[in-house]
């Protein structure tokens, strides 16, 4: 590439990263504030641990080294880093002011273009982050129906209602647990089995990697409608990137409130829930949904900036297109190498996961090895394609022979059933989300 990345480059230097995580330790609890971003989703001794610049679709760390990235700030960057209309939409904002003592204009700006855009978003209100939006809207639903149980399927924030259920969840009174329960993505019967006549909501991804199955959420609307609960469409991930009007456009099928943050601002820190008006309504009143920095003026400039850009320049298409060519492309050499048995590229090309068999290896230490040799090849990889509009033909291609170097050196350690011998470091962790099996807990009646 006419950049600083090459195939055949050794693994980077990382004293600068590690420098800092140094002085980190024993300071930042956990080091990071960002569990995804944290040094335990990158294998040590290999990977960075700081980046410190980005331009579209590519990244620096502290020391310098160059690589594209496929995490994308784990979802904002839909467009990509240092995107010139949007960061000159911020600084104009900049220059007039940031947060004020009154209302802003562009909150009923962003407000009118969400509801052009979002098939249910008939009333908008904007915090700061995606947990902020998803606990509104399960206490919006609460309100609303007057009920009290929340059924979830897969990661919807840090707050008490969600983390009571998971296995970090010291902190939060045990009788949180008694009030959300997790169900199984496309498993309309064990929803059916979960629901009570207590159950307010129901709050799930429309999709994560696995597609819906025909009707699934079409019978979640169905269920819905039937029992008098709120569905919410948690659409961090699928909103901006399946398609402008995100996964209710796409599929057809209308939540009554949805949840948005990640891709919509292109980095700055927004989020949203919008919704039917008879719902959002309880927000006039009765239920405390309010923040300093909510109607803070450069997240929603770029936010205003980001919607007209995807408007003007098609990003989910090319985002889709970038992301086919790279799902296709391992699948294919997985196959071409004999590793299609126990690998392969999973997911709507918006957002893909490579994921092992465990019949091949520990699936931690064979994502591990993949990271370092394609981090060796100047690819920030943690094991999902995060694609945005600013990947290219040459980063897709870049990718592709990096996969194509590294993906044998996996190969031979799982012959020689070694992987952990040819890791440089300690493995990954474990990433915390999941959309089954995943402290399953129906609703026992
Ligand atoms: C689907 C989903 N919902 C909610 C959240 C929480 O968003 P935030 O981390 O901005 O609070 C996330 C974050 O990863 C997410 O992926």
């Amino acid at each position: 590439m006419s950049n600083g990345i090459s195939l055949d480059q050794p693994y980077p230097t990382i004293t600068e990263s590690d420098k800092l995580y140094e002085r980190a330790l024993g300071l930042i609890p956990a080091t990071t504030q960002t569990l995804a971003k944290g040094p335990q989703q990158y294998i040590k001794g290999v990977a960075p641990k700081y980046l410190k610049r980005g331009k579209g679709s590519h990244v620096w760390d502290v020391d310098g080294n160059e690589f594209i990235d496929f995490q994308m700030g784990i979802g904002p960057l839909s467009i990509g880093y240092a995107i010139d209309e949007i960061d000159e939409a911020i600084k104009a904002q900049l220059a007039d002011g940031i947060t004020f003592s009154m209302m802003h204009p562009l909150e009923v700006e962003v407000a009118e273009l969400m509801r052009e855009i979002v098939p249910n978003a008939e009333m908008v209100r904007y915090s700061k982050v995606g947990a902020d939006v998803t606990s509104a809207a399960v206490r919006a639903a609460r309100a609303y129906t007057g009920k009290k149980k929340i059924l979830c399927c897969g990661y919807h924030g840090w707050h008490d209602w969600y983390v009571a259920v998971t296995d970090l969840n010291a902190g939060i009174p045990e009788e949180a647990q008694e009030l959300t329960f997790t169900v199984n993505y496309n498993d309309l019967d064990q929803v059916r089995e979960s629901i009570d006549d207590d159950v307010a909501a129901i709050i799930l991804e429309p999709f994560v990697f696995e597609a819906p199955k025909e009707g699934f959420l079409e019978g979640l609307r169905e269920i819905c409608d039937e029992k008098g609960i709120v569905l919410i469409f948690d659409e961090m991930w699928t909103g901006f990137r399946i398609a402008l009007g995100g996964a209710q456009e796409y599929f057809g099928v209308k939540a009554d409130l949805s949840t948005y943050s990640k891709a919509v601002a292109n980095g700055m820190p927004v989020s949203m829930l919008v919704g039917k008006k008879e719902i959002m309504n309880v927000f006039e009143k009765d239920v405390f949904f309010y923040t300093t920095f909510g109607g803070e003026a450069l997240s929603l400039a770029a936010a205003k900036a980001t919607i007209e850009y995807m408007k003007k320049h098609g990003v989910q298409k090319r985002i889709g297109e970038q992301g086919a060519k790279l799902k296709e492309g391992y699948n294919a050499l997985a196959e071409k190498l004999g590793m299609a048995s126990y690998t392969s590229c999973e997911g709507y090309p918006m957002r893909t996961i490579v994921k092992f068999d465990p019949s091949a290896g520990n699936p931690l230490e064979l994502k591990s090895l993949l990271q370092q040799e394609m981090i060796k090849r100047g690819v920030l990889w943690g094991g999902f394609h995060n694609v945005s509009y600013s990947h290219s033909d040459a980063d897709v291609e870049h990718t592709l022979a990096a996969y194509e170097a590294a993906l044998p050196i996996v190969k031979s350690a799982v012959d020689a059933g070694d992987v952990k011998g040819a890791l440089k470091g300690e493995p990954v962790g474990p990433v915390f989300r999941k959309t089954s099996n995943f402290n399953t807990k129906p609703n026992r009646k």
